[in-house]
């Protein structure tokens, strides 16, 4: 009795505007709360939302203004039905941000407490997502709805497409019990995945189109699902960014994989097909994903008329000049004080990283502030995927079992998925900031259950 695909239009989240602005800082305020939302039609869910919405407000920021975000927990003490105590801890997930205001895992706010989150946007422009990140609870608080988007600038500087031909899609997996509630089963603590595909918070929507370009901002939100998404069509996907931003150029392939937390921009040029045609965003097979019938389309997009404007209709051969000093894509290997290796791997029942389960008072690497390193990552795992999630700096993924990166991950990233027997080597610049900060599987089931570590930058050491 899952709803009807195709039945419900796609719906954006709302900007959410300031509270106040005083010189450079813009003021914000959200109250993290439970509230009641319409996901499958005609029926209710309880929820945890930003400003009790899932996803939440979006906070769309000018590049150089300072942002503070007020984070107000109003969350019931207990979780409805699994009852742990709703503590949050606040994270801006691709962000170069102070350590203080990193949602740290053990940085927790308790219900009827708050705290404020300060966020210099001085890094170049991109699509970012905030989510909740309190230790051993990030499955079942992002599950439950505590996720947005925070979009600086991206591609408003080069003529992409904007307005209402810029759309964000938030893609999750849900469970639905009896009583229309979601269901957290993560089998065993191994992972959760879903039969409910939602966009937006809606199941499997529609989008009516022009016939021009679109620019789509797709992020993966789910708890542990990956997606290998193709158009109906054949037609390929044109790649204009990647998680910390524009690529240097457009990529171009028919199919992609994305792990929880990658987000990629996407042009798909509907002018290719005339009025009447329906395109479907469908989900391949991904190995050691759990297909179901329901899982293999995310949404359809309906061409329904001509173009009724055609400025910004465009993807520029050169996005993104480069070379700049913070431009991961322009880091070399012969650049690197050091190569550090990262095993993952399943142990004694729960995920670890080389052998180590998470200790918040055990740092694991001490890289020097601005020191460029290299990253190895091998999921020695069997039969897993972990997109690895390292904070406060973008990479560049140098390869993958020796080989180049897939033509979308050509960009600067934050999040690599490293599937099964893969080892993917990147490299990246340990700054602005110094301090503590942490590097996890962001397949949340996993990062709850161990999966994560603790990096201090500036010390320069082993
Ligand atoms: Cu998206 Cu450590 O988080
Ligand atoms: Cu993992």
């Amino acid at each position: 009795k899952l709803p009807a695909p195709f039945a419900v239009p796609l719906s954006i989240p709302p900007v959410l505007p300031p509270l106040t602005s005083e010189g450079t800082t813009d003021f914000y305020e959200i109250t993290m709360r439970e509230a009641e939302a319409e996901i499958l039609p005609g029926r209710s869910t309880t929820i945890f939302g930003y400003n009790g919405i899932t996803p939440g407000p979006t906070l769309s920021v000018r590049r150089g203004r300072t942002v503070v975000v007020r984070q107000i927990n109003a969350l019931p003490q207990r979780h409805p039905t699994l009852r742990y105590e709703c503590t949050t801890s606040v994270h801006l997930h691709g962000n170069a941000t102070p350590p203080q205001y990193d949602g740290w895992a053990e940085d927790l706010s308790a219900p009827g407490f708050f705290k404020d989150y300060i966020y210099p946007n001085d890094q170049n422009e991109r699509t970012m997502w905030y989510h909740d990140h309190a230790v051993h609870h990030t499955a079942e608080n992002t599950y439950m709805g505590l996720a947005g988007l925070y979009i600086t600038d991206e591609g408003r500087n080069i003529p992409l497409p904007s307005g209402r031909y810029d759309v964000p899609l938030v893609v999750q997996d849900k469970i639905f019990d009896t009583d229309g509630q979601f269901l957290f089963d993560d089998d065993g603590q191994k992972e959760l995945m879903g039969d409910v595909i939602l966009v937006n918070g809606r199941p499997w929507p529609v989008l009516q189109v022009e016939r021009r370009k679109y620019l789509f901002r797709i992020l993966n939100a789910s708890t542990s699902r990956a997606y290998r998404l193709a158009l109906s069509t054949g037609e390929p996907f044109t790649f204009v960014s990647g998680d910390g931003g524009l690529m240097p150029a457009p990529q171009q392939d028919k199919t992609f994989r994305i792990g929880v937390a990658e987000r990629y921009g996407v042009v798909i040029d509907f002018a290719k097909y005339p009025i009447g045609q329906q395109v479907v965003l469908r989900n391949l097979e991904l190995k050691n994903n759990e297909e179901f019938p329901s899982t293999r389309q995310v949404m359809r997009f309906d061409v329904v008329s001509e173009a009724a404007d055609l400025t910004r209709n465009e993807v520029p051969a050169v996005l993104k000049p480069g070379g700049g000093q913070d431009d991961p894509m322009a880091l070399q290997p012969s650049q690197a004080r050091r190569t550090r290796d990262w095993r993952f791997e399943r142990r004694r029942g729960q995920w670890a990283i080389n052998g180590l389960f998470w200790d918040p008072r055990r740092m694991d690497a001490a890289p020097g502030l601005n020191d460029v390193e290299i990253w190895r990552f091998d999921n020695h795992s069997g039969g897993w995927f972990h997109p690895v999630h390292v904070h406060l700096i973008d990479f560049k993924i140098l390869d993958r079992n020796g080989r180049p990166p897939f033509p979308y991950e050509r960009g600067p990233k934050d999040t690599v998925y490293v599937g099964e027997g893969e080892v993917v080597r990147l490299i990246g610049k340990f700054g602005p900031h110094a301090g503590k900060y942490m590097m996890h599987c962001h397949n949340v089931v996993h990062e709850d259950h161990e999966m994560m570590t603790n990096f201090e930058v500036g010390k320069g050491g082993p």
